[in-house]
């Protein structure tokens, strides 16, 4: 079939269906090289606002997966289990839950992203660790699969490629807040791991691209019936994103973090996620009978050490260095660092994470175009939570950074973004609701 590109944009532009053919012959003549990337720019614009139906964007969702090579693990009897997030500012459980699940005894091939817009990605933490490749052939994917049950890669030129290039378009093209674009790129990657369970954590609120929490139901329902559809397993939790998950955020003090939760310390809000979406991992792979049990397991390994020594195992294998592990301090760190202090004394009102986000990224955390390198050492320490009390001049977060960052205008941001309130602010809950 002749691709008329222009004709395409324009269909979705004035609002028409795209055809089958037009959408599988997008995708395989872009990753061809055949079409340029000002062309599906414009074409993801469009998309943005005219949006795809649920079979153009099952038809998306398979020309995705299929644009690169398919794993199976259908030779293996355990049950093959992953977890996605839809993004978020200091969300780091994917480091923590894929070791703690394969120490469980369950296999987790989990492909991932890295930083969009101003949502971390987990691609770019596992960077932060020296020496730690995610780039991995699919040979090398199924022999750590085998050996140690988890493996944690990213799109390449022949997995999933088209998500690889679209990811990061859309990153740069403020195309990303998309319900059909976000859910063909998680999808895409998820379906082609070849797994039979998946559990979605899908963020609504200020550090999310679903700002309310209607538009990340209407996401998460989305994303599990395209899952259900191709037959596999899924579950879906609502959780809040309008604070950074956890006190760290940047790419090297996630890794830190990550390390604390999987020696049974560090925050209690993301010991609950964590926790949480293990114990659905494990039972949708049925591994256990109810949530519960699944708690419990993940605490047993975390109380043991498997999951820890999972991590490092993983480390390893994937060409980083295990040293981290047990000496953070082995982890890329900034020269710069500033503080700052509370202007007034009271309780911590607000901390929104999407101002968050863009000061991590401006410190260097992340990327502005596509060819942005990342800063592995910037980011933010936060000492204090929403509903925190503080006095005067107590320090609310630390800056990190290395040189040539205009470090007064991310100061000046983040100062004006938080609230402080003479009075305690009303607490919501983190997990806000469940699709099983
Ligand atoms: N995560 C993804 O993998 N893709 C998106 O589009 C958003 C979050």
């Amino acid at each position: 079939m002749m691709l008329v590109v222009p004709e395409i944009i324009r269909k979705k532009r004035d609002g028409e269906k795209l055809s089958v053919d037009e959408i599988g012959g997008l995708i395989r003549s872009y990753i061809a090289g055949d079409i340029p990337d000002y062309q599906i720019s414009a074409l993801l614009m469009a998309i943005y606002f005219r949006g795809l139906d649920a079979e153009e964007t099952g038809e998306l969702t398979r020309a995705m997966m299929c644009s690169g090579e398919l794993l199976t693990f259908d030779y293996l009897p355990e049950s093959k289990v992953d977890k996605h997030s839809t993004g978020g500012v200091g969300d780091k459980t994917s480091l923590v839950i894929a070791p703690a699940v394969a120490a469980c005894g369950l296999k987790v091939p989990m492909i991932s992203g890295r930083g969009l817009g101003f949502t971390g990605g987990t691609l770019d933490k596992l960077e932060a660790i020296p020496g730690f490749q995610v780039r991995l052939d699919t040979h090398s994917i199924r022999q750590l699969i085998e050996k140690h049950g988890l493996a944690l890669v990213g799109q390449t030129d022949n997995l999933v490629p088209a998500d690889k290039r679209l990811y990061a378009l859309r990153d740069v093209t403020a195309t990303v807040e998309s319900i059909p674009l976000i859910v063909a790129s998680i999808m895409s990657k998820k379906l082609a791991e070849g797994i039979d369970a998946l559990v979605l954590d899908v963020k609504t609120g200020h550090g999310a691209f679903m700002k309310t929490f209607d538009r990340a139901r209407a996401l998460a329902e989305a994303l599990v019936d395209t899952g259900r559809q191709m037959g596999k397993r899924m579950a879906a939790l609502i959780t809040n994103m309008d604070q950074p998950l956890g006190n760290k955020v940047g790419n090297a003090l996630e890794v830190e973090e990550v390390l604390a939760i999987l020696r049974g310390e560090g925050p209690a809000d993301l010991i609950e996620l964590c926790r949480l979406l293990s114990a659905y991992m494990l039972w949708l792979g049925r591994a256990v009978p109810t949530i519960e049990e699944g708690k419990d397991r993940y605490d047993r390994v975390i109380a043991s050490g498997q999951a820890l020594r999972k991590f490092r195992d993983l480390v390893s294998a994937q060409g980083g260095d295990p040293r981290v592990v047990d000496q953070p301090e082995l982890l890329p760190r900034a020269g710069q660092s500033v503080y700052i202090l509370s202007p007034a004394a009271g309780y911590v009102a607000s901390i929104p994470a999407g101002v968050i986000g863009w000061a991590a990224v401006l410190l260097g955390a992340g990327r502005m175009t596509v060819q942005s390198a990342i800063d592995p050492a910037a980011g933010i320490i936060f000492f204090k939570k929403v509903g925190d009390s503080i006095e005067k001049g107590e320090r609310l977060c630390e800056l990190r950074f290395n040189s040539g960052i205009s470090i007064e205008d991310v100061e000046n941001s983040i100062r004006q973004a938080i609230q402080i309130s003479p009075h305690p602010p009303l607490k919501g809950a983190l997990v806000l609701d469940t699709i099983e």
